[in-house]
């Protein structure tokens, strides 16, 4: 947001130094860390003080706090906002908001942050999220292997049993057909001979 990127002259040091979770009463917070299951989902719950219940909330992605990506955002009111595979809600009275992203992907690990939108800089609280892997990769899939190499090993003896034969048969009768244009009293004219 141009708000967020442009940081304002009037930053304190404090600002400049920590940004994102500058201010001392944590304005924002989050779980430090979060993890979901790999195709599956994960609801990450950031809570806020009293003063930014009309504030635009969003969920950034990106380890640095300046220069992170919002993958959405919230209109500043109750109404949950989905983009892609990601959507926030925010909940007014309960000073909170929550974003669930849903059919998760290992490279969805990362860094991101639970972010309300203010003049000057905004706040932000940084949550680490991992992905587990899921089960298929895991544990080898030993059933459909067996049955792959089985496939392939009945398709081998196919081909040797039926399309060989078959393919030799082919290329004979081509080569009988031919023979006529190679017999010694039947040449060719030479080709252009005025
Ligand atoms: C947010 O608030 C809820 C309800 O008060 C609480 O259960 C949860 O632990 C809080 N989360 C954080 C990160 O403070
Ligand atoms: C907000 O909190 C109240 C109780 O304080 C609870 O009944 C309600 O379900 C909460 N709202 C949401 C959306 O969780």
């Amino acid at each position: 947001s141009v708000t967020r990127a442009g940081q304002a002259a009037d930053d304190s040091y404090m600002d400049l130094c920590f940004p994102g979770y500058s201010t001392a009463q944590n304005e924002v917070t989050g779980p430090k860390t979060k993890s979901g299951p790999e195709l599956g989902s994960l609801t990450v719950q950031c809570n806020y003080t009293s003063g930014w219940k009309t504030h635009r909330k969003y969920w950034c992605r990106g380890a640095d706090w300046r220069d992170c990506k919002i993958l959405v955002s919230t209109t500043g009111s109750e109404q949950e906002v989905k983009r892609d595979r990601v959507s926030i809600r925010d909940d007014q009275e309960n000073l909170t908001f929550m974003v669930t992203m849903e059919d998760l992907r290992r490279d969805d690990a990362d860094i991101y942050w639970c972010g309300i939108e203010r003049v000057g800089s905004d706040h932000g609280f940084p949550v680490d999220v991992s992905i587990d892997p899921g089960k298929s990769e895991l544990i080898p899939e030993r059933p459909s292997q067996r049955a792959a190499s089985l496939f392939s090993s009945t398709y081998f003896l196919i081909l040797v049993f039926l399309e060989v034969p078959l393919l030799l048969g082919m290329l004979s009768a081509i080569l009988w057909v031919d023979r006529p244009q190679r017999c010694p009293g039947r040449r060719r004219s030479p080709p252009d001979e005025n």
